[in-house]
């Protein structure tokens, strides 16, 4: 079976096709990291607009290609949530509306589950049951996963999700949009002795997580070491190497706070792997701590390949490939801008 799958739940447009004996045909994938980096964050009337523009092109591009040479599309999945309503629509719409002009099945597939399962898509895919540590800039959860479709939380963020703190912090030191890539770039020049950042809610019991109190605690120590609140010019008074140490401090604490929290969820569930994804899964210095940390409990770490940690299609693809078998037969165009993964 051939799925053809839609991504436009934010800033990028992804489009892919997988075979479910094949595996992965072909995918692609058009950034608006230029259109939003002027504003330091996705504008979502833009996000759609973009969409719209870029979307059929793209699923055109994907079907004449020569990897596709043409062969017949047996269903299409979309993502029907969560994300930025505007965007999510145009996505649908394509997608629903590609589905019944083929007379083929669609299906609406959630987002994360998407993200929890880009991992399948790699040579060496994670067995079941394993915990799912989902890290984007929407959401930061983890995840029991007893099997495909059984999904329980077993935590998540009480405030800003991890990728938030890392884009808002990256603005904040005058760094660009996204900005979890651009914190993690300079953290590798930044001297690890100079700042201590605190490891948020880890003397708490419990898998959750809060991230605003950091980003509170970068700002002040950011103001003590020079920057200017005030200025119109954003980051002003920092120089390079202040900005480089606070990055690597607030990356340090991110990553041991997610890594002491992914622990406590293997100890909890007994559960010998764990899967990262989503886009601050592409971040190395979690994959590092995170793998050697998991490996002294005898646990297994997979992620997706870093292209497909952010959003993508590939995922969508996949995720529609598992759903479309179960998806009921319809010919509506509803999208969910708010959909836990525990009611799919
Ligand atoms: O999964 P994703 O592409 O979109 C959402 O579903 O939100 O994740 C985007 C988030 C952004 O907040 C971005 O700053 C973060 O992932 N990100 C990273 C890295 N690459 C992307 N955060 C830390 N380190 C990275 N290397
Ligand atoms: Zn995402």
């Amino acid at each position: 079976m051939r799925i053809l799958g839609i991504e436009t739940s934010c800033d990028d447009t992804g489009a892919a096709i997988f075979d479910t004996k094949q595996g992965l045909v072909v995918h692609r994938l058009a950034s608006q990291v230029a259109l939003h980096s002027e504003y330091g964050g996705v504008v979502p009337e833009l996000a759609a607009r973009d969409h719209i523009r870029t979307l059929l092109p793209l699923v055109d591009s994907l079907i004449n290609d020569p990897a596709n040479s043409n062969q017949k599309i047996d269903g299409v999945a979309w993502t029907m949530g969560p994300g930025l309503s505007g965007a999510l629509l145009v996505g649908a719409s394509v997608g629903r509306s590609l589905s019944m002009a083929w007379s083929v099945p669609g299906v609406g597939v959630h987002h994360m589950e998407g993200h929890l399962l880009a991992p399948m898509l790699e040579p060496e895919p994670p067995e079941c049951p394993f915990v799912a540590l989902l890290v984007s800039g929407g959401h930061t959860l983890l995840v029991d996963v007893a099997a495909i479709g059984d999904y329980h939380i077993l935590g998540q963020s009480m405030d800003d999700a991890a990728g938030e703190a890392f884009d808002k912090t990256a603005k904040l030191l005058g760094l660009e949009y996204p900005g979890g890539p651009a914190i993690a770039k300079l953290a590798l020049e930044g001297d690890p002795m100079r700042f201590s950042f605190p490891r948020p809610m880890v003397n708490r019991p419990g898998l959750d997580f809060s991230f605003s109190g950091l980003k509170t605690f970068t700002r002040i120590a950011a103001i003590e070491n020079g920057l200017n609140p005030d200025s119109a010019v954003i980051g002003d008074g920092l120089d390079q190497q202040t900005v480089c140490d606070i990055a690597r401090a607030f990356e340090e604490a991110v990553v041991d706070t997610l890594c002491i929290k992914c622990l406590r969820a293997l100890k909890q569930t007994g559960h010998k792997c764990i899967v990262i994804a989503g886009g601050v899964g592409a971040n190395q210095r979690l994959r590092e701590k995170l793998g050697e940390q998991a490996a002294a409990l005898g646990a297994a770490t997979y992620y997706p390949r870093p292209e497909f940690c952010t959003d993508n299609g590939a995922m969508i693809a996949y995720a529609g490939s598992v759903r479309i078998k179960h998806a009921p037969k319809g010919n509506g165009f509803e999208v969910k801008p708010r959909w836990s993964i525990e009611d799919i």
